[in-house]
C-alpha cells in the first residue's frame, strides 16, 4: 500500500489493518533520505530541542524553531521525492504552552507550523486542549493527540515512567482517547502506555492509534530518529529497536579520513585538480 500523504490515508490504513510506519525528522539532508525510503510519514517533533539542540526536555522548543524544522524537512522531503510522486505526510509538533494561552494565540502558533509546510499538527494531552481541537479542525486544520507520556509535562509527571498502570489512570486515558476522538482528531500518538491498555485503546477509538513504547497493537509506530539510526548511545530505553550502529558507523568514517589526511592518502590524484 502507498505511504500516506492525506488524513484520509490514516483512516484507510486502519480499516485494511495495514500498519503505519513514522519516524522522526529535523534536517534537510535526513528528510531526503526519509523521502527515497519507504517511511509512511514524518513527524518534526518537539523532541528536536532533546535530539538537535542538546536540550534535557522538550520544554525548551520554540514556535521558531518548530518553523524552522518543518521548514527544511518539508524541504527536504520535496527534493526527495521522485519526480511525478507526492512527498509523504508531515506533521509537525506544538511547542509546550503555545497552544494553552488565548484563542489567537493559539491559533497563531498552529498557523505558523502548517504555513512552514506541515500537513497536519500534534498536541500533547486532552482535558483543557478539547475545545481548541475542535475548533481547529472546523477551521481545517488536522490535529493528533497525544496521550500516556506526554514529555512537555515531565515536571508535572515527575519523570519519564510508563503512564496508565493504575486502574483509575487506565480508565482516564480510554476516557481522554475517546474524547479525542470526538473532538475530531485523526490520530493520537500513546506514548509509554501498557501494551494491554494500547490494544484496548486502540480498538475501541475509530481513529488511528500510533505507538512509541505502546506495544505491538497500535495502527502505527514512531520512533526518534537518533533512536532508530543508534546516534545517541547514550539513550537506549526497552521500548527502542536500534536497526543501525550510526555513532559507530560515523566515528569510523571520520576516523578513516583523520588517518588519510595524516598519511597523505587523501586527495587522490583523481580528486585533485590538475
Ligand atoms: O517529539 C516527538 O518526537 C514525539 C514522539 C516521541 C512521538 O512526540
Amino acid at each position: 500500500m502507498a505511504r500516506i500523504h492525506n488524513i484520509l490515508d490514516f483512516s484507510s490504513k486502519k480499516s485494511s489493518g495495514t500498519k503505519i510506519s513514522i519516524v522522526t525528522c529535523y534536517d534537510y539532508s535526513s528528510a531526503l533520505i526519509v523521502a527515497a525510503s519507504d517511511i509512511d510519514c514524518v513527524l518534526v517533533g518537539d523532541s528536536v530541542a532533546m535530539t538537535m539542540h542538546g536540550a534535557s526536555s522538550t520544554i525548551s522548543a520554540t514556535i521558531e524553531q518548530m518553523v524552522m524544522h518543518t521548514e527544511w524537512v518539508v524541504r527536504g522531503l520535496k527534493d526527495g521525492t521522485k519526480a511525478g510522486e507526492k512527498p509523504p505526510f508531515v506533521i509537525g509538533d506544538l511547542p509546550f504552552l503555545s497552544y494553552r494561552k488565548d484563542l489567537t494565540a493559539n491559533i497563531e502558533a498552529a498557523l505558523a507550523i502548517m504555513q512552514a509546510g506541515a500537513n497536519a499538527i500534534k498536541l500533547e494531552g486532552a482535558k483543557g486542549n478539547l475545545a481548541l481541537i475542535e475548533h481547529l479542525v472546523d477551521s481545517g486544520v488536522p490535529i493528533m493527540g497525544h496521550l500516556g507520556l506526554t514529555p512537555q509535562s515531565v515536571n508535572q509527571i515527575g519523570g519519564y515512567k510508563v503512564q496508565g498502570k493504575t486502574t483509575a489512570a487506565h480508565d482516564a486515558m480510554l476516557d481522554d482517547a475517546k474524547a479525542l476522538a470526538a473532538a475530531g482528531c485523526f490520530a493520537m500518538v500513546l506514548e509509554c502506555v501498557p501494551a494491554a491498555l494500547a490494544k484496548e485503546i486502540s480498538e475501541q477509538v475509530q481513529i488511528v492509534t500510533i505507538g512509541i513504547g505502546a506495544g505491538n497493537d497500535t495502527d502505527g509506530q514512531v520512533l526518534v530518529w537518533q533512536d532508530l539510526l543508534g546516534l545517541n548511545t547514550q539513550f537506549k530505553p526497552k521500548f527502542v529497536r536500534r536497526y543501525f550502529d550510526g555513532f559507530g558507523e560515523f566515528q569510523k568514517a571520520l576516523n578513516h579520513y583523520h588517518a588519510d589526511v595524516l598519511g597523505q592518502n587523501f586527495p587522490s590524484d583523481a580528486e585533485s585538480f590538475k
